[in-house]
């Protein structure tokens, strides 16, 4: 892989990455088609990232379909499948970890310990072995992209990052691989993850700033819903990931919800 990158480079193509971990979707597909735009030589990556998942998480039920993605992702441009075993980018002995501090601890990395330093680690690395000039990423994950951005900074690497918003199914769902999981009944109580943000974004048009009761609105939406738990509903600072009190010009509101054993997130800016 690097060597091919390296070769492209110096032949003056600029080399564009869209990490994933397959069972590629509309969303996915949605970044390499903006990736395609901003290259010459398109990389999609397709690595189930074990460093991420936590112990009793889905590491071995995520939904694994190499042959499809390929096909998939070379119709939409794809030059080059990068398609690393564990023990590639793992191998052992294997001691070295990105840390992203601050912006990694609320939100999902408080729900999910160790997952944003799994996600870290795996994009340096794909970054030092692919070699981008630029890499693209979905805003679904949002904290994934601020940490990833923070880690850019702080490390002085030489990738530049585009965030894609969120691709979402005609009732509103946003696309995620963890959707398969989701059993009809289920798949119908996901629909109030979006409700939720919906009824809060509602509220803040309306000339609501106080974040309580932001949250509180997009919480009850979720609370009827049976089969629905939340996780986390908060409301943060866009760039720092800070909890708020009170609303400023842009604020994200992000929610997390398990919906029977599947965990599924979102998020809407308001501004
Ligand atoms: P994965 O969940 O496969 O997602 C790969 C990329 O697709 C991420 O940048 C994610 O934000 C984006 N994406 C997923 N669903 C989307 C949607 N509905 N609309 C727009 N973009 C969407 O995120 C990961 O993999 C991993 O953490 C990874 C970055 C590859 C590191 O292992």
């Amino acid at each position: 892989m690097s060597r091919a990158s390296l070769s492209e480079r110096a032949a003056g193509r600029r080399v564009a990455l869209v990490p994933t971990m397959g069972a590629l979707h509309e969303g996915h597909l949605k970044l390499i088609k903006v990736a395609r735009e901003l290259s010459d030589t398109l990389v999609v990556s397709i690595f189930v990232n074990p460093a991420q998942f936590g112990e009793n998480e889905d590491l071995s039920s995520y939904p694994r379909r190499l042959a499809g993605d390929t096909e998939k992702a070379e119709a939409e441009g794809a030059d080059i499948i990068f398609h690393p075993s564990a023990e590639d980018v793992y191998p052992k002995g294997s001691s070295t970890w990105i840390d992203v501090e601050g912006v990694s601890t609320g939100l999902c990395g408080a729900s999910r310990p160790g997952h944003f330093r799994g996600v870290a680690t795996v994009v340096l690395k794909l970054f030092n072995i692919v070699k981008p000039h630029s890499a693209v990423f979905g805003l679904k994950d949002y904290q994934q992209f601020v940490v990833i951005k923070k880690m850019v900074r702080d490390l002085n690497l030489d990738v530049e990052l585009t965030g894609v918003d969120t691709v979402r199914e005609a009732d509103g769902l946003a696309m995620s691989s963890r959707n398969v999981y989701l059993s009809a009944r289920e798949r119908k109580a996901a629909l109030s993850l979006p409700a939720a943000l919906d009824a809060g974004k509602l509220l803040f048009i309306a000339g609501e700033r106080e974040a309580v009761r932001i949250a509180g609105a997009a919480k009850k939406v979720i609370e009827k819903e049976e089969l629905a738990v939340v996780d986390y509903i908060e409301l943060c600072d866009s760039l720092t990931l800070e909890p708020v009190g009170k609303l400023g010009k842009t604020t994200l509101l992000a929610a997390a919800v398990k919906v029977g054993s599947t965990r599924l997130i979102d998020n809407v800016i308001l501004s």
